[in-house]
Order: structure tokens, then C-alpha cells, then sequence
């Protein structure tokens, strides 16, 4: 059956190696659709909480759902086939740009992987590589610029059509031009479906259902940016400056 999206973390706790807990007690809920969104200083366990959301490691304590089952009961694989994931540094190999986005679905015909490009907002620029969605990418996709390769993982990620998605924001600069298109891209692909975004651009969450704030390993405040902001704790302080 398909997944909706829906994601919830009922009192995790986690540490990658079980004597030293690095996220405690965690709780959320993302209905489907919603965009969450995490922010907090380096170490806080923003990139930790994506992590699970994958399944790539098992939990210490406490459950997490995708729609009401406990996915600690899934085999892994199956699971992460239904969630997409535009990563910082998306791994590119050695083939057509084609290829590199029917990655994200491995039956997808050519019209599908077109789709998610355009989708994706990078059909214009493979458009104009020297041959189009038959070009020939190096290695780690060395002969595009960070923000082409930005906008292939978001096609890779829009092919596979996931109900949830875990977007890590890149944190080198690109320049504004390039980062206007991949916000576009970005949007794009997280509409209507469950997004968690790690953001290190305020400005991206500002739309956000829900920011997460962290510290430490704990949500320490939640809630729209609004909200924080009236709240006066730490969002604001990392608002303001
Ligand atoms: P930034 O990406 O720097 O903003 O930080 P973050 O909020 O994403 O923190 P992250 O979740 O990566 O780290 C949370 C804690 O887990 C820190 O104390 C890290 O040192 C630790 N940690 C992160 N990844 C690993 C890992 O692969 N192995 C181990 N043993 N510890 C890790
Ligand atoms: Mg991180």
C-alpha cells in the first residue's frame, strides 16, 4: 500500500553508540504535506533526526510511524524506496544526465525523467549542455556547477514521486541567480508532499508548518515562525542576530 507521508516520532532516543545518546526524547508529527522544518546550531542533531527519519540506523528508544506502523518493523530497503532525499552532496556517477536522474527510479521511462526535470526546474540547463539529456557526466558530476548538480538530485528525487522528503539545504555559497532557481526546484518538489527541511538560511523556513528548534540533542521550542518570534526565546535570538 502507498504511504501518505504522515511521519511520527513518539520519544525517541538515539545515540550512535549506544552509551553516548546524542538525540533525546523526541517528539513530533508531521500530517501529510506538511513542511517541517530544523534549525539550531552545529552538533544540535538536525542531520541526526533526518537519519531516522531514513531508517538508516536502528533506535535506542521510543518508536517511529509512518502512517500508524512502526517502521523499527520495516525492512529498511523497502522503506527507503518511498521517501526521496535531496542531500548536500548528492553522489553523481559516471553516465548520461538521463541516467543519473532515472537513478531516483530505475524503470522511469525517458518522458518520466523529462517530467521531473522540468519539474525540478532544470530542464532549461540540460537543455543547453553540449548534448542535452545524453551528456556525459565525470565523475561526481565534476563538469556541472554546484547548483546544476542541486538541480539534478532534485530531479532524481521528483522521478521517483515519494510522499516524504528529507531536504538538506547546501550550505556553500552558489550565487543568488542559481539559488533563486534551486529554491524554485525545491518548492516545486516539496508540493504536497511531507518535507523535512534543514535549513541554514532562516529565510527558507520562514513558510515552514513547523520549525523545529534545536540544542543539544533536544527540540528545545516548536512552532511557525510567527509564533517563535512572539515567543522571544532562542529562534528569535538566532532571528534577530
Ligand atoms: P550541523 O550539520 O553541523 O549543523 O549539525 P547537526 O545539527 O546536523 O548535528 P548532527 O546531527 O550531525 O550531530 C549530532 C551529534 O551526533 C554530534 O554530537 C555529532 O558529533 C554526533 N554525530 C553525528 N554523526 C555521527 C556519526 O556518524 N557517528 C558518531 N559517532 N557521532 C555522530
Ligand atoms: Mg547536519
Amino acid at each position: 500500500s502507498e504511504l501518505t507521508g504522515e511521519v511520527e516520532f513518539e520519544n525517541v532516543d538515539f545515540g550512535y553508540n549506544p552509551d553516548k545518546i546524542v538525540l533525546h526524547d523526541i517528539n513530533m508529527y508531521a500530517k501529510p504535506g506538511q513542511k517541517i522544518a530544523f534549525v539550531g546550531s552545529t552538533g544540535a542533531g538536525k542531520t541526526t533526526i533526518t537519519n531516522l527519519i531514513n531508517r538508516f540506523y536502528d533506535i535506542q528508544d521510543g518508536k517511529i510511524r509512518y502512517d500508524n506502523i512502526n517502521i523499527g518493523k520495516i525492512r529498511k530497503p523497502d522503506l527507503r524506496r518511498s521517501l526521496g532525499i535531496v542531500l548536500q552532496d548528492t553522489h553523481l556517477f559516471t553516465g548520461t544526465v538521463m541516467d543519473n536522474i532515472r537513478y531516483g527510479k530505475l524503470d522511469a521511462t525517458d518522458e518520466e525523467c523529462i517530467k521531473a526535470a522540468k519539474l525540478a526546474n532544470a530542464h532549461d540547463f540540460i537543455k543547453r549542455l553540449p548534448d542535452g539529456y545524453n551528456t556525459v557526466l565525470t565523475g561526481d558530476g565534476s563538469n556541472l556547477s554546484q547548483g546544476q548538480r542541486q538541480l539534478l538530485a532534485i530531479a532524481r528525487a521528483a522521478v521517483a514521486d515519494p510522499p516524504a522528503l528529507i531536504l538538506d539545504e547546501a550550505t556553500s555559497s552558489i550565487d543568488t541567480r542559481t539559488e533563486a532557481m534551486v529554491s524554485k526546484g525545491m518548492d516545486a518538489l516539496m508540493e504536497g508532499r511531507t518535507s523535512f527541511v534543514i535549513a541554514h538560511r532562516l529565510s527558507t523556513v520562514k513558510d515552514a508548518d513547523c520549525i523545529m528548534v534545536m540544542e543539544q540533542g533536544r527540540i528545545i521550542e516548536r512552532g511557525t515562525h510567527d509564533q517563535l518570534i512572539d515567543m522571544k526565546g532562542r529562534y528569535y535570538q538566532l532571528y534577530t542576530g
